[in-house]
């Protein structure tokens, strides 16, 4: 693998750039070849199938998974899989993680940790930043998710939307280019994936850019900017939230969005 900063970045060209990136998990080819392009300050959702490939796309863009082959660009940061074998530094690879901020299904939160400490233990252990500093980046990422009163409880006194928006906290307090979530609502109870929808939502009016996995079709309809659609390991179609939704030009597609379209474009989980 080589890994290069790419000279001059300019404005216009897209935040993230995936070209025919490759994985597979011994024989089982996972991605075939997968392309995405995500403009600074967008929205993107990937939608598909159970299996098709989401969760190990969005774990390649953080490098919690090494891919096979392809590239992945970042920023400055560029990444290409198919140059050699040379494996990626510890250190480069945290490094490149800290600025891809990822919230999982099933929060991760420590559990002896109050919420404060554990929005600011990277802050600590990985940045290496002066407590009252910490604190001070910490509160206010709390602040943003609402959960600045919770600061001093443990994650077993907080509700499962209340959990995730500690995550999203934890997360942003690295200040990350990007915000990577993978089935962030799937984990709660359905009275409580709007408080944690609405925290995106905020996220995305304030020029976050995110790629979100989500079976929320009507969140994916209605806030992203664009949809990408996966099934067995490659991008089917991908287009504008509306041109997807409502103008599929695959019939695979049309046929995973059939039970969405037919409930009106209420919030069904595909
Ligand atoms: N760490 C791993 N080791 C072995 N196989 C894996 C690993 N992670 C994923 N897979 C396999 O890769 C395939 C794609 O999994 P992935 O989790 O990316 O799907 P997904 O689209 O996120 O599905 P879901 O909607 O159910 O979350 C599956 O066949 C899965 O078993
Ligand atoms: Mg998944």
């Amino acid at each position: 693998m080589n890994v290069e900063p790419t000279a001059g970045a300019a404005a216009d060209r897209p935040m993230i750039e995936v070209r025919d990136l490759r994985k597979s998990f011994g024989t089982n080819v996972v991605l075939r070849g997968v392309s995405v392009e995500v403009q600074r300050g967008s929205v993107t959702s990937l939608i598909g199938p159970s299996g098709s490939g989401k969760s190990t796309l969005l774990r390649c863009c953080n490098l919690l998974e090494i891919p096979d082959g392809g590239q992945i660009r970042l920023g400055d940061k560029f990444f290409d899989f198919s140059a050699s074998k040379k494996s990626l530094s510890d250190r480069q690879a945290a490094a490149y993680r800290a600025e891809t901020g990822m919230v999982f299904q099933h929060f991760n939160l420590f559990p002896h940790m109050s919420v404060l400490q554990n929005v600011i233990e990277g802050l600590l252990t990985v940045r290496r930043m002066p407590a009252k500093q910490a604190r001070e980046i910490g509160l206010e990422q709390l602040n943003k998710v609402g959960m600045t009163d919770k600061q001093g409880d443990y994650p077993g006194q907080l509700s499962g939307g209340q959990k995730q928006r500690v995550a999203i906290a934890r997360a942003l307090a690295m200040s990350p280019e990007v915000l990577l979530l993978d089935e962030v609502t799937s984990a709660l109870d359905p009275e409580l994936v709007d408080e944690v929808l609405a925290v995106i939502r905020q996220l995305a009016a304030d020029g976050m850019t995110m790629i979100l996995v989500t079976h929320e079709m009507a969140f994916a309809h209605k806030v992203c900017d664009k949809v990408i659609f996966i099934a067995d390991g490659v991008v089917v179609e991908s287009g504008g939230a509306a041109d997807v939704f409502e103008n599929a030009k695959h019939e695979r597609t049309r046929q995973f969005l059939a039970r969405y379209n037919r409930a009106g474009h209420a919030e069904v989980r595909a």
